[in-house]
């Protein structure tokens, strides 16, 4: 077998290049390789100085999650971190596309670093449950002080090259960054001296501002560990001598890749990879760039933001409004949104005022107001000015597909593009199959997904998709328990106790009441089947509280902070007393466990039905498009890590309550009865509904 490590002559410098597709993780068997490597040229005569790159695509990504279930296999990325900074001779990293993780510890341990201009570092471990465990929290407070290193270690960003060098977290940033860093490598040795981190005390810092920094993180961390973890771990690079640091490091590292947060957070990021590869959909083209200037009807806040997210990937884009002055308001609407630092300028996006502008369109997006004759005429005429070859897709968040293709001409490029609002903020993207949409449509939605930094979900066309299904499901318990006793605020704290970034109250009041009202509206009249409604949601609306927009919704609001309503008791009292009930309150934990017994009792649907794929597809929806903390890996993760024989319990409790009308999905009795977990379940083993 060929090593993943090679070395070469590189005109006067010692060339040590990674080679592991697809990112250079650092696997065991890469770890070997290096190690060996780096005690050879130790050992070497006539070594002077020496370059560490990576082929392929990008500098080393990180450590091999894939073997982070396994136990450690030694030598760990700590101790090629220490091989590489005790080197007789100093050695040069020279970073192209990421340098993440372990790959920037390992940069870290080199005595200098190269990067190219369009490369980015990072040490995102936060984002797994972990903290870096190669020296990474000893090393980078010593480069840049203990402020900036906690605020790159708890929040896991990636830092742009430009933004590395003014940091001082690279000594260059080049063009030809092999010949960058040579040319350093070669500086070093000449001046036979080059800086070791680990022999520096850290940089200084602002007392006041590293207790500030701390208490930040702390608060910011919401239920999770590795922040905290990551605050203590930066802590000790000022506090004790780096060796014990090091080892400390090291330790509490090790702990945290059996932490049950750790492996939710690996889950959801097998999920989201997972979620972009679909049976019989060509994979090849995941990033395909074939779509290069696209239209945009509509031009609201869904539209503009959908706009802006395409201009910041680089696609030329037109958004078209009904008249001069819709479209006047629009591009004021897209200032608005890219008059911000680091956003795209408006010129990338032209707004204009008649479809004709669609003709040369490789994709065409429907973002008018969710109703379906003004959909079926717009999607009709803008049919009628594409290309056969042109992509049409809808962002309808609820209406069928089967309603909506007979507007289009070749229902085979037909598709919905479900993004989340705000559209250039928000990270899901629902890819959804319409009754003839074809694989190759499929693919350039997933591949335009990816290229927008968004995670596709591919779907089957259903009410409401995966995401807005289960939301109308999940939010019933939170509207019966207000008739039980509980009050809005009472709810959200318990959702977002339990890590919800927003509870479901103040997410309606953020989103307008309106929209869930007339949605209920259309969803009566064309006679879906519903769980019982419970109306306090309607009378708010009936009274004008249409939440933020109108100052009062369950919340009142002054200048956009959110105030408990007292005026909301006559509401809560007249529903406990049209149910007949006596108000009392309801624990936080069990609202919790209603609420994940009804989203796993949905999903059992969905997956029946196969408007879902896979369980976990399910996971990156509720996670990237409504909030469910990522730390908890999704609600099937938490029902499986949990056991779903109590769910079931809970969910036939409820389902025997006469007024909440509720049944238990097939596939989720099976499961529970057989105690298998939703991830165990393959798509062979789905009893189809
Ligand atoms: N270990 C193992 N496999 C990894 C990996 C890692 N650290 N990082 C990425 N991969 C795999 C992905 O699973 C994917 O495999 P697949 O093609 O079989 O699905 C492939 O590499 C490409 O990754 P993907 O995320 O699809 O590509 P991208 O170009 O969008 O992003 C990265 C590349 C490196 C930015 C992104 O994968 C990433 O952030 N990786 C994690 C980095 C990290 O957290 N490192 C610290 C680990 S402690």
């Amino acid at each position: 077998m060929t090593s993943p490590v090679h070395i070469s002559e590189h005109a006067g410098a010692v060339l040590i290049e990674i080679d592991h597709p697809p990112v250079n993780a650092l696997s065991a068997s890469v770890r070997t390789a290096l190690a060996d490597t780096l005690a050879r040229l130790a050992a070497a005569p006539g070594v002077t100085s020496a370059v560490l790159a990576c082929r392929g695509a990008s500098f080393v990504a990180g450590a091999d999650i894939t073997e982070f279930d396994a136990p450690p296999v030694m030598p760990l990325t700590g101790d090629l971190c220490a091989a590489l900074e005790a080197s007789p001779f100093p050695v040069v990293a020279a970073i192209h596309g990421t340098a993440l993780g372990g790959g920037f510890e390992l940069a870290l341990a080199c005595h200098g670093r190269v990067i190219a201009r369009d490369a980015q570092v990072g040490l995102p471990e936060v984002r797994l449950g972990l903290i870096p465990g190669g020296g990474g929290t000893q090393r980078l407070p010593r480069l840049i002080g203990p402020v900036a290193a906690l605020e790159m270690i708890a929040s896991g960003r990636m830092v742009p090259a430009a933004e590395a060098a003014s940091l001082g977290l690279v000594d260059a940033v080049a063009t030809d960054v092999l010949k960058g860093a040579r040319t350093l490598a070669l500086a070093l040795a000449g001046a036979r001296r080059w800086r070791k981190l680990g022999s520096q005390n850290p940089a200084p810092s602002d007392p006041a501002a590293w207790d500030d920094a701390r208490r930040r993180w702390t608060q910011r961390a919401r239920g999770q560990a590795a922040p905290v973890a990551a605050v203590a771990a930066v802590g000790w690079s000022v506090m004790v001598p780096f060796c014990e640091g090091l080892a400390r490091e090291r330790r509490a590292s090790l702990a945290m890749r059996v932490s049950p947060q750790s492996r939710a957070l690996r889950a959801l990021f097998r999920a989201e990879r997972q979620a972009t590869k679909v049976p019989h959909v060509a994979s090849g083209v995941r990033r395909s760039r074939d779509i290069a200037d696209a239209g945009v009807v509509g031009g609201g806040l869904m539209g503009t933001g959908i706009a802006v997210a395409l201009a910041a990937a680089g696609v030329r884009v037109t958004l078209v409004e009904v008249s001069q002055p819709a479209a006047q308001a629009a591009s004021e609407r897209v200032q608005r949104l890219t008059h911000r630092p680091g956003a795209r300028s408006h010129a990338d996006i032209d707004v204009v005022s008649d479809l004709v502008a669609l003709r040369s369109k490789d994709l065409v997006i429907e973002a008018v107001t969710e109703d379906l004759s003004v959909k079926l005429r717009v999607l009709a005429e803008a049919a009628s000015i594409v290309s056969t070859d042109t992509l049409i897709a809808t962002n309808t968040s609820y209406l069928p597909l089967e309603s909506l293709a007979s507007a289009v001409s070749v229902p085979e490029r037909f598709l919905g593009l479900h993004f989340f609002s705000p559209a250039h903020v928000m990270r899901l993207v629902e890819v959804v199959r319409g009754p003839q949409t074809d694989a190759t449509a499929i693919s350039k939605g997933i591949a335009l997904a990816r290229r927008l930094g968004k995670h596709p979900v591919v779907c089957r066309s259903s009410e409401g998709f995966i995401g807005n299904r289960l939301l109308m499901r999940w939010r019933l318990p939170c509207d019966y328990a207000l008739e039980e006793g509980a009050r809005p605020e009472d709810v959200d704290a318990a959702l977002e106790g339990y890590g919800f970034a927003m509870g479901p109250f103040a997410v309606a009041d953020l989103a307008g009441l309106d929209i869930g009202y007339a949605t209920r509206r259309r969803l009566r009249e064309a006679g879906v089947r519903l769980p019982r409604h419970a109306p306090l949601a309607d009378w708010l609306c009936e009274d004008g509280r249409l939440g933020q927009k109108t100052g009062r919704g369950w919340y009142k609001y002054d200048e956009a902070r959110k105030h408990t309503d007292p005026e909301i008791d006559a509401y809560l009292a007249r529903a406990s007393e049209a149910r007949g009930i006596t108000r009392a309150p309801i624990n936080p934990e069990s609202l919790v466990a209603r609420v994940l017994a009804v989203i796993a009792n949905e999903a059992s649907a969905l997956l029946q039905e196969q408007v879902a794929m896979r369980p976990s597809d399910i996971d990156v929806v509720l996670v990237h498009g409504y909030g469910f903390p990522t730390w908890r890996g999704g609600p099937l993760h938490a029902v499986d890590q949990f056991g779903l024989p109590p769910f079931l319990s809970l969910m036939e409790e409820l389902a025997a309550r006469p007024d909440w009308g509720w049944e238990v999905a097939p596939l989720f009795r099976h499961l529970a009865e057989r105690n298998r977990t939703f991830h165990s379940l393959a798509s062979e083993d789905v009893p189809r509904g």
